[in-house]
């Protein structure tokens, strides 16, 4: 590891990010596995929540649903406290994942009928002092399931791909952030939106990155995440970008991003 050891003071509280946009397939999981790594390699404390049924920030990082027990449909469903189902991750001090299985999949229509649907997993988040940053992977939907997750963050963190429709359905995820913070967390802010899937030899690529900058300004991330191969083989392997290749294109994009996040959250900018 060559990252320089930046971090000093704790932090009171955890900053609680979550990561998020509805639609599928725009680096969400890449995302919060990457910068929770590369947080962890800054010597944060790190709690990644995976809350969706896919449970693929799971297996992308060598945890395998299928053998496991309990998991954060345990902790949403049923109650029971986080710290029993939250797995320290060996081989990546730093990082604790609270896993997902496809029992997950039911919360959904389970919730429903719960008294405090939308704020259970908040509620299970609260008192988590020794953590500096949790970061929440979420399906690709805004059903209650997201809905928790951005009832339970400070921020939402927006990854968007450079592709063609990349700013469709923004306009529905800031929607849902109003209705949000008009109803049950006001302190809801938007962390940034990262631009992933970055294709140097496309046309559309630097046109979507100068569109988003146009329209959002300083809310889009400097950091622009590239295609990479490597970035897609690491789940495979059950690694973070940082271990898989710690001296690629990747691990670096993702340190940068896990710097500006520091910057933007440091107790003095939040
Ligand atoms: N920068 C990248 N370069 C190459 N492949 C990437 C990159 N980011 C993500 N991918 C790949 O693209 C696919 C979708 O990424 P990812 O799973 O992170 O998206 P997601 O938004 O979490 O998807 P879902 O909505 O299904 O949860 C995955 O196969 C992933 O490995
Ligand atoms: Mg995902």
């Amino acid at each position: 590891m060559k990252q320089a050891q930046t971090y000093t003071a704790p932090m009171s509280r955890p900053r609680i990010i979550t990561v998020c946009n509805q639609k599928g397939g725009v680096g969400k999981t890449t995302t919060a596995i990457n910068l929770g790594a590369a947080l962890a390699e800054r010597g944060m404390k790190v709690l990644l929540v995976d809350s969706d049924p896919q449970a693929n920030a799971t297996s992308g990082l060598g945890v395998d649903p299928k053998q496991l027990s309990a998991s954060i449909y345990d902790v949403i469903v049923l109650g029971r406290p986080l710290r029993e189902v939250a797995l320290p991750l060996a081989g990546l001090p730093g990082l604790t994942l609270v896993p997902a299985t496809v029992e997950l999949a039911g919360a959904e229509l389970e919730l429903a009928e719960l008294p405090l649907r939308e704020s259970r997993l908040r509620l299970a988040l609260d008192g988590l002092a020794e953590f500096d940053y949790v970061l929440v992977d979420t399906p690709p939907s805004l059903g209650l399931l997201t809905v928790n997750c951005l009832v339970a963050a400070d921020r939402m963190l927006i990854p968007l791909q450079c592709e063609y429709f990349a700013l469709e359905g923004l306009s529905l995820l800031t929607r849902t952030q109003a209705l949000v913070r008009q109803s049950l967390n006001p302190g809801l802010s938007l962390a940034g939106i990262v631009l992933t899937l970055f294709d140097p030899r496309t046309v559309l690529s630097a046109q979507v990155v100068a569109e988003v900058r146009r329209q959002f300004g300083d809310q889009a991330f400097e950091t622009v995440i590239s295609r990479s191969v490597r970035l897609s083989e690491a789940p495979s392997h059950g690694l973070p970008i940082t271990q898989y290749e710690p001296n690629g294109r990747g691990a670096a994009a993702y340190r940068a991003l896990a710097e500006e996040l520091v910057l933007r959250t440091s107790p003095v900018a939040a």
